[in-house]
């Protein structure tokens, strides 16, 4: 049986003030039906995990493919860790596009992050173009193919589907083509990890909102969604979370 996951991205928001919306999330959500998961930048995530006190999970936006070394400005999954993340997202299309990170990266960061304990949400999606030529399921076979790393388990492994075109756009997939996607990645995982291919959280993400988020999660095979702009707000993310624990 899944557990339904919500998870808001931050990206590059949030300052110390910040952390009030995480704490007005909790106080609104004190034991939620589901599992609820916000990665704030870097820079918050000690803190945000001292808050939480593992009411709700707290993850990194990143980390690097070493544990440690000579790597300027590198977060490793061991410092995540440590300060107090359970979680990472990886290959993130805005990292794909302006880091130029490539599936074989995405895969050597999945890598260490599930064998320091990590939970890899490794991100998939095409873009517009892609979906016009009618590649979407293509696209996602092989990015699935090249980023998922071969430690993945049911356990510690979410994909979320995020559409780059639906990502900030206010534009979503109909339900049937989040449907198709989802149920291709179902299958996908369950040929690669048999019955554990049925334990992996599969996220929808790219403009999910309080007035689309129960929709969404009426559709079979997606377990939650990763959030990017209305997990900034406690009063939206939070409507996100009960509309998933309603699901
Ligand atoms: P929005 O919810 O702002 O569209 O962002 C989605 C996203 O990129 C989450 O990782």
């Amino acid at each position: 049986m899944r557990r339904k996951l919500a998870a808001g991205n931050w990206k590059m928001n949030g300052l110390k003030a910040s952390l009030s919306e995480i704490e007005a999330l909790i106080a609104a959500h004190p034991g939620p039906d589901c599992d609820v998961l916000i990665c704030p930048p870097t820079t918050l995530i000690s803190a945000a995990a001292a808050l939480a006190r593992g009411r709700i999970a707290i993850g990194g936006q990143n980390c690097h493919p070493r544990l440690s070394g000579a790597y300027t400005g590198g977060i490793s999954a061991q410092m995540l860790k440590d300060a107090g993340a359970s979680h990472v997202i990886l290959g993130h299309s805005e990292r794909r596009a302006d880091r130029y990170e490539s599936d074989e990266v995405v895969h050597a960061k999945a890598t260490t992050a599930i064998s320091e304990g990590l939970v890899a949400i490794i991100c998939v999606g095409e873009t517009e173009r892609e979906r016009d030529r009618g590649a979407t399921l293509d696209v996602i076979s092989s990015q699935l193919k090249g980023s998922l790393p071969l430690n993945a388990s049911g356990a510690y492994l979410v994909i979320a589907y995020e559409p780059i075109w639906a990502i900030g756009s206010g534009r979503t997939p109909t339900l049937e083509q989040i449907a198709e996607v989802h149920d291709f990645m179902r299958a996908e995982m369950v040929k690669r990890l048999g019955d554990d291919g049925d334990e992996i959280r599969l996220l929808y993400g790219g403009s999910v909102k309080p007035s689309n988020a129960a929709d969404i999660f009426a559709v079979p095979n997606v377990d939650g969604a990763l959030v990017g702009g209305a997990s900034l707000l406690a009063s939206d993310f939070g409507a996100i979370v009960a509309a998933l624990e309603a699901a």
